[in-house]
């Protein structure tokens, strides 16, 4: 679908009211979370969500997180179980996406499930989100609102700068607040950790008094987060203290850097700051080198999206 124009919405009534409708009427609608800004889809409407894959250029078809208003509006999707309660009780709103079993029924698009027995359910904090989903009044299928392989967009003029005149509107309402996209627990056995993201493992492990199962290396139980991904133009190199001729360097607490993630070696600043530093960088089109970040709390997020930015390039999933 090409489209001459995309509308920019302000987070107000009349805004929400017309993201809404553009929804409803199949459209993709772009629209903030706390964590990044999503691409949204009718999650019922096959069309709508493979218009998701083909807008951004998604190779294959990995599944998409449903995003909903609260726990209850989940309910008709997927089963819940007293663990997945009481992280739901702990955590939510905010971001953590839990994959729960799918229920019969439940007519959503083959596409967001990409055929597992399983969903990925979500419940964003962010108020723009709530309000629109409390207006749409339905599942709302989101990937991260970038060309596939590309950066995470944290501002709209990021979505912008990869979709503009590809989807039908952006509900603009400024830089997201996390920066990371959301955790993903898997719960449809023993709690395991599909994905580092915006709520620290730590918080979750600590809630359910126990760790959390790593997925084998190889398993292909969250299939976007294997390939490279995130990926400026230029080549990204980690763990460097200082810049190689030619090379601009993102820096990190005592390492000063071009520009720093956090000149205070503070994690939750620079998970906030990550995506907009590799947009802008990326602009400068040489290549990027990234001071270390500790391997604790929302820094393993980070790194794990920085090794995904470092990663080798071709296929990637999205
Ligand atoms: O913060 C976020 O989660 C953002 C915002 C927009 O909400 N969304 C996001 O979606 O990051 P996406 O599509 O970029 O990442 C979804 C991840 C993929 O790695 C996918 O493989 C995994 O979730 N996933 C989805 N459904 C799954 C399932 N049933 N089982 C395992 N992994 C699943
Ligand atoms: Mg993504």
């Amino acid at each position: 679908m090409t489209l001459s124009q995309t509308l920019r919405l302000k987070p107000s009534q009349a805004g929400f009211e017309q993201a809404s409708d553009l929804l409803r009427t199949g459209q993709l609608v772009s629209f903030p979370t706390e964590t990044v800004y999503g691409l949204g889809a009718d999650a019922r409407q096959g069309e709508a969500v493979a218009s998701i894959y083909a807008t951004k250029g998604r190779p294959s078809f990995n599944p998409l997180i449903v995003h909903l208003a609260d726990q209850a509006a989940t309910e008709r999707y997927v089963t819940w179980s007293p663990k997945a309660e009481a992280l739901a009780a702990a955590f939510w709103p905010g971001p953590l996406t839990l994959v729960l079993p799918l229920r019969d029924g439940h007519g959503l698009s083959s596409l967001v499930t990409a055929g597992l027995p399983t969903l990925a359910v979500r419940v964003p904090a962010h108020p723009a989100a709530r309000a629109l989903l409390r207006q749409f009044d339905g599942p709302l299928a989101a990937p991260s609102a970038n060309p596939s392989g590309k950066i995470s967009p944290t501002r709209a003029e990021h979505v912008l700068a990869g979709l503009d005149g590809k989807i039908a509107a952006v509900l603009d309402d400024g830089p997201c607040g996390v920066g990371v996209e959301s955790t993903i627990v898997g719960l449809a056995s023993d709690p395991v950790l599909l994905r580092p993201g915006g709520l620290a493992s730590e918080e979750i492990e600590a809630m359910l008094g126990r760790e959390l199962t790593r997925p084998e290396a190889g398993d292909i139980s969250a299939p976007g987060m294997l390939t490279s991904h995130y990926a400026p133009g230029a080549a990204v190199r980690l763990n460097a203290t200082e810049a190689a001729p030619g090379e601009v360097l993102l820096g990190f607490g005592p390492v000063a850097g071009d520009l720093s993630l956090s000149p205070s070696g503070n994690l939750t600043e620079a998970a906030a700051r990550l995506f907009d530093c590799l947009h802008q960088l990326d602009r400068m089109g040489q290549p990027i080198a990234v001071a270390p970040i500790p391997q604790t709390g929302l820094g393993r997020a980070i790194n794990d999206r920085l090794v995904r930015a470092a990663a080798p390039r071709g296929h990637s999933p999205g």
